[in-house]
């Protein structure tokens, strides 16, 4: 094996740019040449090709976002895309490739591997929603920039009494809400595992206020609803007599600086799927399970929904966190 590329696909997440650098480092001194390529799948079906040397990857360690950039391909979905990737790829004379990004890109990248392509995955989105890894990259920064925001919120707040309903990302996943919802105190978590109990949340709000605690955070996971549809539920009947405001985290929940925590486990990663590579792996993932880098097929792990730890549901429940009911399967 001599020429390995690398792409990012979906929502771009912090620590892409480590893990790019890390592929690129260790591939460089393992004697490989690595080729990045610009925009996802589409970059690729585009034919964005660049070559990645220490030049170009030095300093990326602190940068969010993504230099190589990303995209979603509607194109790449099909399988006259990905017979076109592969062409693209055979012309430059690409011998692997890596694939950083959520559960549909990996997707993507299993189906090239199907092909008969060398392809490891490196799990890129900040939702935390892709089964067989404990973290994903990029979690742990957009979790400190979900605290940072949550933490000046509570500030005017408990300043004008209110209550807030922070709306944070999440596709199809409450792990950002509950985990953030814990680490700033906040009172509710509203999360697609659990069915969500309005007349529980008011009667939480109203307890709070006349216990002198006179201001609460209420973190909506996108995947429930909007805030601003949380918020017409909230106030429906009238019930709630506090000023209750919004605020919609959004994007900015991507852009943080990654932390140490994403710095290293992209670099480890990266640094994985190259050795993983060279010594004849294909058709995988790697993950990170209690604190160990492994490599997880992709057959075992996509197709599955990864549920909320169970242990931070328990801790949510016994230091007095709304979660609303349990779904019954
Ligand atoms: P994420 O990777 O963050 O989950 P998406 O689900 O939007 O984001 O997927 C990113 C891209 O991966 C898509 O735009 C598409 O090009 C590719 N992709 C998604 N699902 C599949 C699939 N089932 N088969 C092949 N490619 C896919
Ligand atoms: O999958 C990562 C994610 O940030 C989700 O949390 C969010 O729903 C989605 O991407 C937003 O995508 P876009 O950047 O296309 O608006």
């Amino acid at each position: 094996m001599k020429r390995i590329a690398v792409l990012t696909s979906g929502g771009d997440s912090p620590g892409m740019n480590p893990a790019i650098r890390s592929i690129t480092r260790t591939g460089l001194n393992k004697g490989l040449e690595i080729l990045g390529i610009r925009n996802g799948y589409q970059g690729l079906l585009d034919d964005e090709f660049m070559e990645l040397n220490a030049e170009n990857v030095s300093g990326r360690i602190r940068d969010a976002g993504t230099f190589l950039q990303t995209s979603r391909c509607a194109d790449f979905i099909t399988e006259e895309g990905q017979r076109r990737a592969l062409e693209v790829l055979a012309k430059h004379r690409v011998d692997a490739l890596i694939v950083i990004g959520g559960d549909g890109s990996l997707k993507g990248a299993r189906a090239l591997h199907r092909f008969g392509l060398r392809v490891m995955g490196l799990p890129g989105t900040i939702d935390n929603d892709i089964f067989g890894t404990d973290m994903g990259i990029g979690v742990d920064t957009a979790l400190n920039t979900i605290i940072s925001l949550v933490d000046m919120i509570r500030a005017t707040a408990a300043s004008h009494r209110r209550c807030f309903v922070v709306e944070v990302m999440g596709r199809r996943s409450g792990y950002l809400a509950l985990m953030s919802t814990i680490s700033t105190g906040s009172q509710v978590a509203v999360i697609p595992e659990f069915r969500m109990n309005i007349d529980s949340i008011i009667g939480r709000l109203h307890h709070r206020f006349s216990a002198r605690h006179n201001n609460s955070v209420i973190i909506v996971a996108e995947g429930v609803c909007q805030g601003s549809e949380f918020m017409e539920r909230l106030l429906a009947n009238g019930k709630v007599k506090q000023e209750v405001r919004l605020t919609v985290l959004g994007h900015i929940q991507r852009g943080g600086t990654p932390t140490h925590y994403d710095r290293l486990l992209a670099s480890r990663m990266g640094e994985m799927a190259v050795l993983a590579l060279i010594s004849g792996e294909s058709g995988s993932m790697v993950s990170t399970v209690n604190g160990r880098t492994q490599l997880r097929d992709f057959d075992e792990i996509l197709d599955r929904r990864k549920a909320l730890p169970g242990d931070a549901i328990r801790l949510a429940r016994n230091i007095g966190i709304e979660i609303g009911d349990v779904v019954e399967p």
